[in-house]
């Protein structure tokens, strides 16, 4: 199987200049199509229209946005094509790598059109984008037997060999699952099929020098040392999906997170709030 890496763009072109990026997470969005009877749908379209929205009118405009899985409730046409519209209004590149609840073929037949991601079909989505002061690694963890992740000696070598490529850039990786236990999860805080699957990815990641591991699934906000660096997962921007505590007064409003890189060469991420739609009602959980 083969993955696509883009060419390299060499940051040397800002030499003496720090290397700076901005980053805005969108996570497990769930979308259902409005026509559907789910009484969430609307919700959740709002949901990621408002941040879009928000994500837009930042006033430090950021420099990528990555979408780290469940893009899609049921993961049918209708769901990707509503999730390609409204995130079409976004200002910055997008990034998207599958969750437990996507399709890698609607997620490739979608977002494919953008050029980045290479593979057919089902194969897994797997790429590395050298566009940016910080590349991009994204890294598919998506099981065809459960809602967990799974991994196998293919997807680790192919991630091994795409930070050793990036030995002299600063990178990060994105990924759907969580491989750390997030201890604060009361629904189920390890996400992984097996610890040695978890296990056997630290080992690769402690083998290079990574930026951040950048997580969704777990619905809130967790950090975590992980292979020597911070591993992190952000709130779902689904809110009648969201776990953690929240000021009942937030009602509906989203909540994502902006990931700043460092001259130290670490991330330092800031939570944004979008206020809720006027009359909005957040689904029961
Ligand atoms: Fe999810």
């Amino acid at each position: 199987m083969v993955y696509k890496q883009q060419a390299f763009l060499s940051i040397k072109d800002h030499a003496g200049i720090a290397p700076h990026m901005r980053i805005a997470q969108l996570t497990d969005t769930h979308l259902t199509t409005p026509e559907s009877d789910a009484e969430h749908a609307p919700g959740r379209a709002d949901d990621l229209a408002r941040a879009v929205e928000a994500v837009n009118a930042l006033e430090l405009e950021v420099d990528v946005v990555i979408h780290t899985g469940d893009m899609t409730q049921t993961a049918v046409d209708a769901e990707y094509n509503l999730a390609r519209e409204i995130l079409d209004g976004l200002n910055a590149p997008l990034y998207v790598v599958p969750g437990n609840r996507d399709s890698r073929g609607g997620l490739r037949s979608t977002f494919g059109p953008d050029g980045y991601m290479g593979g057919q079909g089902d194969d897994p989505v797997m790429y590395v984008i050298n566009d940016h002061a910080v590349r991009l690694i994204g890294f598919d963890t998506q099981s065809s037997t459960s809602m967990l992740a799974n991994l196998c000696a293919d997807r680790l070598g192919w991630l091994d060999a795409a930070l050793a490529d990036c030995s002299n850039e600063p990178v990060a990786v994105m990924m759907h699952h969580p491989p750390i236990w997030v201890k604060a999860s009361t629904v189920k805080p390890f996400n992984f099929e097996t610890q040695e699957d978890a296990d056997a990815l630290e080992g690769v990641i402690a083998k290079h020098d990574v930026a951040r591991v950048f997580c969704g699934h777990s619905h809130r906000a967790y950090g975590d040392d992980f292979g020597g660096t911070e591993c992190t997962t952000v709130p779902s921007l689904a809110t009648d999906l969201r776990q953690g505590d929240y000021p009942d007064a937030m009602g509906a409003s989203v909540v994502f997170q902006v990931h700043e890189y460092s001259p130290e060469g670490r991330f330092q991420s800031q939570s944004h709030v979008a206020g809720a739609k006027a009359g909005h009602q957040v689904a029961a959980a």
